[in-house]
Order: structure tokens, then C-alpha cells, then sequence
């Protein structure tokens, strides 16, 4: 009998859409204060030894809601990988979040996983495109790794959600991305944000998981634009190194 061990146990925060100044509300939320008690919750529940920010970092693209992120996240001395939703400033985003603990667009390999972190920011137009060198690299990693398990992590959704103004704002080139991955077995499953709501498919082997942001969210299943009252949310995930993924969001009053 074979005994779990997790590999990484992480904390995905995701869409916090930060403003330079932190009384700013979005769509009737304190999104920095909301950020905080997502963050807070998640620390009193368990000590995570990676925290991954999915995309949709700042709403208003400024250094300072960047810089915020930064000052929050750097005393717990975790190393903290991000990638950019369509509501960043790539540039910004990399300058403000690089160095130390902070990583832009880098993957994490740590024992028997690998986890790819895609950049499929194109513009602030609401959808996102990985594009062919975004798809080359991600070939290469996967061609060259000896990793046996792999969870690839990006912004946009990578299959429709079941909304549909969602969904036409999700990722164009998706069919280039699923078909790629069809043809490494050792990807498990792909992981993103943007879709301000849990989501947790499996698809044959692999499994599919969306997750809440930390400040407003989606209501799932409309054709037409609909916030629900959920409140903040954020998802943890244990890779295990039989290359299972237990995970789970959480999601907080609103
Ligand atoms: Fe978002």
C-alpha cells in the first residue's frame, strides 16, 4: 500500500483587481479588503509552501496595487509565482513582482512536478491568446521535462465554463492549447482564474479547475452578464507525488 506525500501544498489567490488606492471599491467590493480576509483565512487554515497568483493582480494597472501585493505577501517568506490576467500591466506586473520570493512567469519544478506558467495576456480586450511562442515554450518544457507529473496554470479558461458572455472572452487559441497537452501524458490538469467562480471538472485523466476571486464572483450557468453574492474564495491545492491533486476552494461569506 502506498501512502500519500504531498509535494507542494499551495495557495491560489486569483482576480484581486487591485487599485492604487485601497478604498477604492469595485462592483460594490473593497477589493483590498477583501484580498486581506481571503489571505488571512487561508494562513489561519494551513501554511502553504507555494502561493500562485493567477492573473487580474490590478484593476487599474498601477504599481502601487502591485506594490501592495508585494508588501502583503512578502513576510511570509513563500515563494510567490504570478502571471498576468488581461487587467494587468505585463510590464508593471514583472518589474513590481520579480526578484526575492516573487516570480513572473516561471515555472515551478520542484521534486516530481512541473508547473508550467502560461502568459496569455493579449491586450486589455477581455479574452487572452498564448500565441505560438507561448505554445512553442510550453512544447519545450513539456518535451524536456523529466517531471512525471505536470498541472499547467494560465488566466484564461481553457474550455467553456457554460457562460456564454464568459466564454467569449475566454482563451482563442484553447483547442491549440488541449490538443497539445493530449499529447503529454504526464499533464494532470490545468488550473486558471479569470472566471470569478469554482469550477472542477475531470476530462478523462486530466482535471479542470477554475477558481473564485478574492473579491466579487460570476454567477455560473447565464448567458448574460450576472454577478452572484458569493463572497471572496481562493483554492488550495496538495500535489501529491503519486501526481494526485487534492484541492478544494474556499469560499468566505460575503
Ligand atoms: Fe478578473
Amino acid at each position: 500500500m502506498t501512502t500519500a506525500r504531498t509535494v507542494l501544498d499551495i495557495l491560489q489567490l486569483t482576480d484581486m483587481h487591485l487599485f492604487a488606492d485601497p478604498d477604492t471599491d469595485l462592483r460594490g467590493v473593497n477589493t483590498a479588503s477583501s484580498f486581506r480576509r481571503a489571505l488571512d483565512h487561508a494562513l489561519a487554515a494551513w501554511d502553504p509552501n507555494v502561493i500562485l497568483l493567477t492573473g487580474d493582480l490590478s484593476e487599474d494597472r498601477s504599481e502601487e496595487a502591485y506594490g501592495q501585493l508585494r508588501h502583503a505577501l512578502e513576510p511570509l517568506g513563500v515563494p510567490v509565482f504570478c502571471i498576468p490576467g488581461n487587467h494587468d500591466n505585463p510590464e508593471m506586473m514583472e518589474r513590481e513582482l520579480t526578484g526575492g520570493q516573487f516570480r513572473y512567469c516561471e515555472p515551478i519544478r520542484h521534486e516530481n512536478w512541473l508547473l508550467p506558467m502560461l502568459n496569455t495576456w493579449d491586450g486589455d480586450r477581455g479574452g487572452g491568446r498564448l500565441g505560438q511562442n507561448e505554445l512553442e515554450d510550453l512544447e519545450r518544457q513539456l518535451a524536456a521535462t523529466d517531471a512525471e507529473h505536470v498541472l499547467v496554470c494560465l488566466h484564461h479558461q481553457p474550455v467553456p465554463v457554460g457562460s456564454a458572455w464568459l466564454d467569449t472572452v475566454g482563451l482563442d487559441d484553447s483547442d491549440a492549447l488541449m490538443t497539445l497537452i493530449e499529447s503529454h501524458h504526464q499533464v494532470r490538469g490545468l488550473l486558471w482564474g479569470h472566471v470569478h467562480q469554482g469550477y472542477d471538472r475531470h476530462n478523462g485523466g486530466l482535471r479542470l479547475m477554475g477558481t473564485p476571486s478574492t473579491c466579487y464572483q460570476f454567477a455560473p450557468g447565464r448567458d448574460d452578464f450576472a454577478l452572484d453574492g458569493l463572497g471572496p474564495g481562493y483554492r488550495r491545492l496538495k500535489l501529491q507525488a503519486d501526481g494526485r491533486i487534492d484541492s478544494q476552494v474556499t469560499q468566505l461569506e460575503p
